[in-house]
């Protein structure tokens, strides 16, 4: 297939540079479809990394964008607010039911993360009665952004290793795997014993908080995990007086089929940060909540109590408007459709399981997510597994949009994706799969 080498001038990320991997070029989107330059169109299935949860250019973001750009396109946050983001705050701390307090804008998932982190490490130098702390507690499957400090709290991996003398102190544990639970248990029987070490730890040592991505990690494996792994975290950092940081930026937005995932697993994190799904795809925005108690540390007069960080594009009017949009679609229809497509996905599983049999395994399907992993292992690190780019470059000739992470592979379409594109979707897998070894 001939493919439009559109970028001469443009450093695409995550590729290897001198690779031949056909560079494709978009020019167009609608719903869960994207144009070539050629004309030809494409199923993106994983909503352009998650975010275009109601697929390309919603005609109500559309709407809700223009209107803003007819009024305000921009002014510094700092010292100032405006409609766009008051709406949006509201709406947001609306959709937790006030189980936060504050939303505190940027521009992307990475960026909330830092938020989050400088947040907490501050609420503990601003509190009178308690001392600093400056670890975090953290998971080896867990992805949290790219930046310093966001890739500091990520599990060490192929992404990040390079950069490990920027560390700052971090205690890493295994990542929950309920799939397959080193301690042969199953959620029945189940006491958390994967937390076991970590409870040891915590009890030991101050640390600032617990990061991690609530029943799903996502980018570094699609892992699902049983929510009482998040109820004992809880629990265990209640009782330290520790803080717990739920990354919602991939589950947050009705991904799971709640609005955000701490509702399904019925317990609450002190600060959760969101972004993708809030964009809508559209512009790039991040929140990050926090709850009353850590607000308040920082009620003071005292400039050095203050929280003294600020993107330039900090709660820009244009990326507010459409993320209020966005929540106002999420209430109306969001939850309706995730839990059709679940359904959908749900019912794909055994037909798709029994005509590619012992080639794929460890099918799974949690609200929009639906993910399995090929076969094919290898001692080396999973991401670099090079079956993932085979899979993506022969469902390019089917012109389907997929990223696989080596050998995980998965689906995380669009909420509003129609039946007919999953159809399409399954089946260009099957021919791929079923052509490989
Ligand atoms: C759970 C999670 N947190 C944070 C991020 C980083 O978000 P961004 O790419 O917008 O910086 C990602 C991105 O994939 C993510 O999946």
């Amino acid at each position: 297939m001939k493919v439009n080498p559109i970028h001469t001038y443009t450093w695409v990320p995550l590729t290897i540079q001198e690779e031949e991997e056909s560079i494709l070029g978009i020019v167009k989107a609608e719903a869960e479809f994207v144009t070539d330059s050629e004309g030809n169109r494409w199923i993106d299935a994983i909503a352009s990394w998650w975010t275009m949860i109601f697929g390309h250019r919603h005609p109500r973001l559309v709407a809700a964008l223009y209107k803003q750009m007819e009024e305000l396109d921009h002014v510094m946050l700092a010292g100032h607010i405006h409609p766009a983001a008051e709406s949006l705050s509201k709406s947001l701390l609306e959709l937790t039911n006030f189980d936060f307090h504050k939303v505190f804008y940027s521009d992307n998932g990475s960026n909330a993360i830092e938020i989050a982190l400088k947040l907490a490490i501050q609420y503990y130098q601003n509190h009178p009665d308690l001392s600093p702390r400056s670890e975090f507690l953290v998971f080896s499957n867990s992805y949290h952004g790219d930046s310093i400090g966001a890739m500091n709290v990520s599990g060490k991996n192929y992404f990040n290793r390079i950069f490990s003398d920027l560390r700052f102190p971090t205690k890493e544990f295994p990542a929950p795997n309920c799939k397959h639970c080193p301690w042969g248990k199953v959620a029945s029987s189940c006491s958390t014993e994967c937390l076991n070490d970590l409870e040891l730890e915590i009890k030991q040592k101050n640390y600032v908080g617990i990061v991690i991505e609530p029943l799903v990690f996502g980018a570094n494996g699609m892992l699902f995990y049983d929510q009482k792994v998040l109820v004992k975290l809880r629990e265990l950092a209640t009782l330290t007086h520790t803080l717990l940081i739920f990354d919602e930026v991939f589950t947050g937005m009705g991904r799971l089929g709640t609005a955000f995932a701490y509702q399904k697993a019925e317990t609450k994190p002190d600060i959760l940060v969101m972004a993708k799904g809030l964009t809508g795809g559209m512009i790039p925005l991040g929140a990050t909540l926090v709850s009353e108690f850590i607000y308040k540390q920082f009620i003071s007069k005292d400039p050095y109590r203050a929280f003294f960080h600020a993107h330039t594009m900090t709660g820009n009017p244009l990326a507010c408007s459409v993320g209020y949009a966005s929540v106002q679609l999420l209430k109306e229809v969001g939850f309706e459709l995730v839990k059709q497509l679940e359904v959908s996905l749900q019912n794909r599983i055994e037909p798709f399981q029994r005509k590619l049999g012992k080639r794929i395994e460890n099918v799974r399907v949690m609200g929009g997510i639906f993910a399995f992993e090929y076969q094919e292992k290898i001692a080396e690190d999973e991401y670099l597994n090079p079956v993932g780019k085979r899979i993506r470059e022969r469902m390019k000739e089917f012109r389907i949009l997929l990223r696989p992470l080596g050998r995980t592979i998965y689906i995380t379409p669009p909420y509003s994706i129609s039946e007919t594109s999953l159809d399409q979707i399954f089946l260009a897998l099957e021919q791929t799969l079923l052509e490989f070894p």
